[in-house]
């Protein structure tokens, strides 16, 4: 018997009155039974490795909002599944083939390394696993291969960067050079940053590349004097993001150093003076005064021992919107056309500020310019306000 059909040997039950009725609550119906089933929700995180705290703070928020909502989601009790997917991009499509197939997860929530994110991309394009992508931003994924079951509750690697690009140019700078890691998110990234800055006039040299995770960066730091540019602009993170702004300080370099706000993001403890003045472009900053953020800083610092930063608030907001999805189908997953279609409309009270989700289902959002001063990236203005990424070759509209 189908779902649906179920549902309209129920649905009789009621209108032909009360022995019917009775049959109808008390005797559990399969969806009944499909509903009070776990929904396993598997999270392929990096747990391990230079990303490893990022996979855990995405984890931390993802946990918090579930116990907000006392366990449950549209009714149904969360089940999560952890992976560590190390950040290697050769194991990634066993893995999401394992989620999917061994553990039979409802939802992927994963990941945090682009080329990750592809191998996870390619398995869910054929399963059909609704995917929500907590921080990856490889640009494909919601461009030229959007499927109708991944939403992205991050950022695609454009969006930062670009916005850095722009306020780069207005602060004067004419030449620049972008230093990163030789995979998709410092590539696409790079393309974002010199969209911005060419925009605002600059011009912006070959980048500078060492491969993921490597962090010998003197050869790199060494070839830039010679360069003759007046700033430098950066994608790392996490464990890389720490040491590269330490060495590039301890280098004497005269030009600034700016990036993506991964740069500087929940790694300023680590950095201290070596990060004081850095500028940096992302949807997220220290002193957003909402009351949602204020909310969620203080109770993740509660839960997680440590302070929020973005990569917690996209695992929230991750969770947020599944439960808007499973909210207006009250659980039942199975109904694709009006899970997805809450989920496309979502508008989420998110700790950045209030989202929207865009056409091919990524953040619409501001990409604020912030300046680290006193360990904190504090918002010093908005780089580019309400900031859909183009989308190009979705055809999801
Ligand atoms: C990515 O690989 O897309 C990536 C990784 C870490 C970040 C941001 C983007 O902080």
């Amino acid at each position: 018997m189908s779902v649906d059909n179920r549902w309209a040997l129920s649905r009789r039950g009621v209108i032909k009155g009360g022995a019917a009725l009775a049959a109808a609550t008390t005797v559990p119906t399969g969806w009944a039974i499909a509903q009070a089933k776990p929904l396993k929700v598997g999270l392929m995180l990096p747990y391990s490795g230079t990303f490893a705290k990022l996979g855990e703070n995405i984890t931390f928020a993802i946990e918090l909002l579930i116990a907000e909502k006392g366990g449950k989601l549209g009714g149904r009790e969360i089940q999560i599944v952890k992976l560590d997917d190390e950040s290697k991009p050769e194991n990634a499509p066993q893995n999401a083939d394992r989620l999917v197939k061994r553990d039979g997860v409802d939802v992927i929530i994963g990941t945090v390394h682009s080329g990750v994110q592809m191998g996870i991309h390619k398995v869910v394009s054929e399963s059909g696993t609704l995917t929500i992508v907590p921080n990856a931003g490889s640009v494909a994924v919601t461009r030229n291969l959007c499927v109708k079951n991944v939403f992205r509750t991050s950022f695609t690697n454009w969006q930062p960067a670009y916005g850095m690009g722009l306020a780069a140019a207005k602060k004067g700078y004419k030449k620049a050079v972008w230093v990163t890691w030789d995979y998709g998110a410092g590539a696409e990234s790079g393309a974002g940053f010199k969209e911005g800055f060419e925009k605002g006039g600059g011009e912006v040299l070959p980048s500078l590349v060492l491969p993921f995770p490597q962090t010998n960066f003197q050869p790199l730091l060494a070839q830039i004097p010679g360069l003759g540019v007046d700033v430098v602009g950066s994608f790392f993170a996490g464990g890389g993001a720490v040491q590269f702004v330490k060495e590039y300080a301890a280098a004497g370099l005269k030009a600034p150093l700016c990036g993506s706000g991964f740069l500087t993001e929940g790694t300023l403890e680590a950095q201290g003076a070596a990060a004081d003045g850095i500028e940096t472009g992302l949807h997220y900053g220290d002193g957003l005064d909402n009351p949602k953020n204020n909310a969620f800083r203080k109770a993740f610092k509660d839960k997680a021992g440590r302070d929020a930063d973005v990569y917690a608030v996209q695992g929230y907001d991750s969770a947020q919107l599944l439960a808007v999805g499973l909210e207006a189908v009250q659980g039942k997953i199975e109904d694709e056309a009006n899970l997805y279609k809450a989920m496309r409309g979502a508008k989420i009270d998110s700790p950045r500020g209030s989202i929207s989700i865009s056409p091919s289902q990524e953040v619409v959002q501001n990409i604020y310019l912030r300046k680290v001063e006193g360990g904190l990236n504090k918002v010093i203005g908005i780089a580019a306000e309400n900031l859909a990424d183009p989308g190009t070759g979705c055809k999801l509209t």
